[in-house]
C-alpha cells in the first residue's frame, strides 16, 4: 500500500498556498484586515488581499490603470488592495475596513480620467471589482444582469452571443467597466434614441455602508435613484444592474467623413449644431475637432462620425436633405451588423472580418497619458465663434474636441428624473488631449492648454452653473477636501454635475451613510450639522 510521508504532505501543502501567504510580513494594517475579512468571510483570504509587499501587488494595481499619469513611481499608492470574488467578500471588505479609518476607493474598470479610483493623497485602500464581472443575458424577457467589474465590451459581446437584434445603449470603449460607467450615468451613440444607459435599468444591487446586500426593493427608489447617474461611490459599492435591452436592426450604418478649415469645415460645424441634436432619432453623428498639420499648414479637421441605426441609402438621403455641407456619399458608409458597429467605433476599421472576441480582451496598452474636461452647449455658437474657436485651437496646438449631440429620447426626459439633469442641451463638448511622453513638464504644458482652452469656451457654454459631466471626472472643477466646509466644497462640483438634483443627492448620502464612509474628491458631502 502507498503511505503519504508527512514531509511530502507539507510539500504538497506549500505548494497549494498561494504565493500572496509568504510575502506579508508583520503588518499591522494587513494583519488586522486579513484577519477580520477571513473571520466575516469564513474562509482565509490571504489570496484576495494584497499588501505592498505581495510580489502581485504592482501587477494587480497596475491592471486596471488607463491613464499613464498615474502609473509612476512617483503616484500614490493604496496600503492594501483587496479583490473581492463574492457579493460576502464585497459586505465584509466594507465592514473591515470601516475601523481602519482609510480612505476606501472602488474601481470596477479604472477608467476614471483622473485616476479617483485608486489613487488618493490620504492614505487609502483599493476595492478593486474586476473578478465580478457576470454578464447573463436573458432574451425572453430582454433584459441582462451586469456586474459591476463586467466591461461594456463583454456587455456586448454576451448579448450578440444571444441576439443579432438586440444592443444596450452605452458607452462607446469597450473596456469601460460597467460599475463607474453606469452609476455615472453611461452615455453612448444610440442616447438619442434610446437615452443613457441609465433610462435603461430595471433594478441594482448595492453593499451599503452597514455591509448589507440591497436590491432595488430593499435600498428604496431614493438610493436606486442616486445611484443611477449620481456616481456609486458616495453611496455604495454597486454589485451591478438589471438592465432593459433595447431592439436594433440587422443592418446599421456606420461613416466617417473630414474636412477641413480652409474647405468648409466652419460652415459645416456651424450649421451641425442645428442638425445633429434635431435630426431623426435614429442618427447619432459626432463631430472631433482636431489642431492639425496639412500640407505644412496648421489647420483644424473636423471629422463627423456617425452610427445610423438604418440603411446607407437612407441616412444619404437625409443628410444630402439636412446638411449638404458635409457632402455625404454612399461611398463613404459602411453597413454592419450592430455589434460590428461597436467595433468599428473603436477604431477597428476591418469591424466586419475581426474576431469579436477582441471584445473580451483585458490586456490593455495602458501607456497614454490623458487629460479630459467637459461642458454643455444650450444655444449655437455663432459662425463668426466657430471660426475664432479654430483658431483659438491652432494657437494652442494640442487639445482636441468632441461635440456629441443630444436631442431625441434625451430631451423628452425630466432633468430630475436621474441625477443627470443636463437633458435639454443640445451638444456635450469633451476637451481631449493625449500623449505618449513621461515628462512633468509636458503633461503641465498640455493640462494648462486644456484649461485655457475651457476658459476660452466660457463665452459659448451653458452658465450658472456651467455644467459638466459626471464621468468625464475632472478635478480641475473643484475637489472636497471632507473637512468642516465639505459641504460647500462639494457645492461647487456638484452643482456642475448635477444641477438641482445635487441638493436630493445630498439628502441621499445624509441619509445612507452620515458618517460620510464612502467618499472621493468629487464625491456627494453630507448636509452640514447644525451645530
Ligand atoms: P473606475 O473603476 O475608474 O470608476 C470610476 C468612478 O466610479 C470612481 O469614482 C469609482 O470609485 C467609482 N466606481 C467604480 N466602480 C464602482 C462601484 N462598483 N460602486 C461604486 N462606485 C464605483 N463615458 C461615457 O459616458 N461614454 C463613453 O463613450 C466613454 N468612453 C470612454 C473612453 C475611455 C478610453 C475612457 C478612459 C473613459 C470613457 N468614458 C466614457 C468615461 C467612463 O464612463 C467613466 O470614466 C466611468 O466612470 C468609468 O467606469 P470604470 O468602472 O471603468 O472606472
Amino acid at each position: 500500500m502507498l503511505t503519504t510521508r508527512p514531509t511530502f504532505v507539507f510539500f504538497l501543502l506549500f505548494l497549494s498556498l498561494p504565493l500572496s501567504s509568504f510575502s506579508q510580513p508583520s503588518n499591522p494594517v494587513y494583519n488586522s484586515f486579513l484577519k477580520c475579512f477571513s473571520d466575516k468571510t469564513k474562509t482565509p483570504q490571504a489570496q484576495n488581499v494584497f499588501s505592498q509587499t505581495n510580489p502581485s501587488y504592482s501587477s494587480v494595481l497596475r491592471a486596471y490603470i488607463r491613464n499613464a499619469r498615474f502609473n509612476t513611481s512617483s503616484t500614490p499608492k493604496p496600503t492594501l488592495i483587496i479583490t473581492p470574488r463574492s457579493y460576502s467578500h464585497v459586505s465584509a471588505a466594507v465592514l473591515c475596513s470601516k475601523p481602519l479609518n482609510f480612505v476606501f476607493k472602488i474601481r470596477s474598470g479604472g477608467h476614471d480620467y483622473d485616476g479617483l479610483s485608486y489613487v488618493s493623497d490620504k492614505p487609502f485602500f483599493v476595492l478593486d471589482l474586476s473578478n465580478l464581472r457576470d454578464v447573463t443575458v436573458n432574451i425572453a424577457d430582454q433584459t441582462a444582469w451586469i456586474s459591476a467589474g463586467a466591461t461594456l465590451g463583454e456587455v456586448y459581446y454576451r448579448i450578440w452571443e444571444k441576439s443579432k437584434v438586440h444592443g444596450f445603449p452605452a458607452g462607446v470603449c469597450p473596456t469601460v467597466g460597467v460599475g463607474g460607467h453606469l452609476s455615472g450615468g453611461g452615455y453612448g451613440n444610440m442616447l438619442r434614441k434610446f437615452g443613457l444607459s441609465v433610462d435603461n435599468l430595471i433594478d441594482a444591487k448595492i453593499v451599503d455602508v452597514n455591509g448589507r446586500i440591497l436590491d432595488r426593493k430593499s435600498m428604496g427608489e431614493d438610493l436606486f435613484w442616486a445611484i443611477s447617474g449620481g456616481g456609486g461611490v458616495s453611496f455604495g459599492v454597486v454589485l451591478g444592474y438589471k438592465v432593459k435591452l433595447v431592439p436594433v436592426p440587422r443592418v446599421v450604418t456606420v461613416f466617417r467623413v473630414e474636412q477641413f478649415m480652409e474647405s468648409g469645415a466652419v460652415d459645416m460645424v456651424h450649421k451641425w449644431q442645428s442638425v445633429g441634436p434635431r435630426t431623426n432619432r435614429n442618427l447619432f453623428l459626432r463631430m472631433l475637432l482636431q489642431p492639425v498639420t496639412r500640407n505644412k499648414v496648421q489647420t483644424v479637421r473636423a471629422t463627423a462620425v456617425a452610427l445610423f441605426l438604418g440603411r446607407a441609402d437612407d441616412v444619404v438621403s437625409l443628410l444630402r436633405k439636412e446638411l449638404p455641407e458635409l457632402a455625404l456619399k454612399k461611398e463613404n458608409c459602411t453597413e454592419m451588423t450592430w455589434f460590428q458597429s461597436a467595433l468599428w467605433w473603436d477604431n477597428r476599421l476591418n469591424a466586419t472580418q475581426i474576431d469579436p472576441k477582441v471584445f473580451l480582451d483585458r490586456n490593455l496598452d495602458s501607456s497614454r497619458f490623458l487629460k479630459r474636461k467637459s461642458d454643455y452647449v444650450a444655444t449655437e455658437i455663432p459662425r463668426d465663434g466657430i471660426e475664432s474657436l479654430f483658431k483659438k485651437m491652432i494657437e494652442l496646438g494640442k487639445v482636441g474636441l468632441v461635440f456629441n449631440p443630444y436631442g431625441g429620447k434625451m430631451a423628452e426626459i425630466a432633468e430630475d428624473a436621474t441625477p443627470l439633469p443636463h437633458r435639454k442641451m443640445l451638444f456635450k463638448i469633451q476637451y481631449s488631449v493625449n500623449w505618449q511622453e513621461s515628462s512633468p513638464e509636458i503633461e503641465k504644458g498640455f493640462l494648462n492648454q486644456s484649461r485655457v482652452l475651457h476658459r476660452f469656451m466660457t463665452q459659448f457654454v451653458s452658465k450658472n452653473p456651467r455644467r459638466a459631466y459626471l464621468n468625464y471626472r475632472d478635478v480641475d472643477i473643484g475637489v472636497n477636501d471632507h473637512g468642516t466646509n465639505s459641504y460647500e466644497e462639494g457645492e461647487v462640483y456638484g452643482r456642475m454635475y448635477f444641477g438641482k438634483n445635487f441638493d436630493r443627492l445630498v439628502k441621499i448620502k445624509t441619509a445612507v451613510d452620515p458618517g460620510n464612509f464612502f467618499r472621493n474628491e468629487q464625491s456627494i458631502p453630507t448636509l452640514p450639522s447644525k451645530a
